[in-house]
């Protein structure tokens, strides 16, 4: 199956009540399990590239291998940019052949957010790219990405959001409503009043950041308001380095031990994520939805 156009991925995902999962890859080895483990569950997958982890990876030469896997998956598949700097992060990922962007201004000022927002929103949009916008701050508690979003949690307001999505043309929302980047202390508790009114305030699709530890309870009860795209990666990289960290206990084994421990473990996590967002089954009725990328 293609590299699909991720606004259609997404309108069907709403439309539909089930969220794809946004799988954060750090590495050849991350994005073949993420792809395998989306075709374990026959579900819609995108595969996402912080670039707060470049400096693990040659991104250029990731993002050329991913594109392959897309094409050769059995799964439709989007390639996305996560949390990019500014300007020059989305203009390089969309030439490299990332099919969505995210520039996150969401620890800026309202007017200054719209503003960068927008900027990035026409470029991309001009080369045929969806954006995902942020408003309201997710921040990190605790885990390998939490010092990467400091400061206090800001929750989005629906009053705002409206006026956000219009002014910015974004194609899609990330909202602040309880989850936080990297592992959770304590019981999640999340604003759901809050997300059903975002939700009736702004048409698009809308992202949750921070998807590691939720009951599946919460996974439901975000895709029933309108999140249609739930972004995940703490768990992954817990999982991984635990699978590694046992494999290579046993040095005899070898190098390649570790990395077969590490596919499993994640793309296990993968399709067991696929099933709880309600996207496990959805490629063969996702796939004439969609425009090829
Ligand atoms: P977690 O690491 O908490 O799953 O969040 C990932 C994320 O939001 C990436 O943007």
């Amino acid at each position: 199956m293609p590299l699909v156009d991720l606004k259609d991925m997404l309108r069907h995902a709403r439309a539909h009540g089930y969220a794809v999962g946004a799988y954060g890859a750090v590495g050849s080895n991350f994005v073949a399990a993420i792809v395998a483990g989306a075709e374990a569950a026959h579900a819609p997958v995108i595969v996402s590239f912080a670039e707060s982890h470049f400096a693990h990876y040659d991104f250029p030469a990731l993002i050329a291998a991913a594109q392959s896997t897309a094409r050769r998956a059995r799964v439709p598949v989007a390639l996305f940019l996560d949390h990019g700097s500014g300007m020059d992060s989305a203009v390089a990922a969309i030439r490299h052949g990332c099919n969505g962007v995210m520039v996150d201004a969401s620890h800026l000022p309202f007017d200054d957010n719209v503003a960068a927002t927008r900027a990035v929103a026409d470029m991309a949009h001009g080369a045929g790219v969806p954006v995902e916008g942020a408003l309201g701050y997710v921040p990190g508690v605790e885990g390998e990405d939490a010092e990467r979003h400091p400061g206090e949690m800001r929750p989005t307001s629906p009053g705002e959001a409206a006026i956000y999505v219009d002014a910015t043309g974004v194609d899609f929302l990330a909202v602040s409503v309880g989850t936080v980047h990297g592992r959770l202390r304590g019981e999640p508790r999340l604003d759901l009043d809050r997300l059903a009114a975002i939700a009736d305030a702004v048409g698009v699709p809308l992202v949750i950041h921070g998807g590691t530890g939720l009951s599946d309870e919460q996974y439901g009860a975000l895709t029933a308001r309108g999140v249609a795209k739930i972004n995940y990666y703490t768990a992954l990289s817990d999982l991984a380095a635990a699978a590694a960290s046992n494999a290579l206990a046993d040095v005899e084994a070898g190098y390649t031990a570790a990395i077969d421990a590490l596919r499993a473990a994640v793309a296990d996590e993968v399709a067991r994520t696929c099933a709880v967002f309600g996207a496990a089954g959805r490629a063969d009725a996702l796939l004439p939805a969609c425009r090829h990328a």
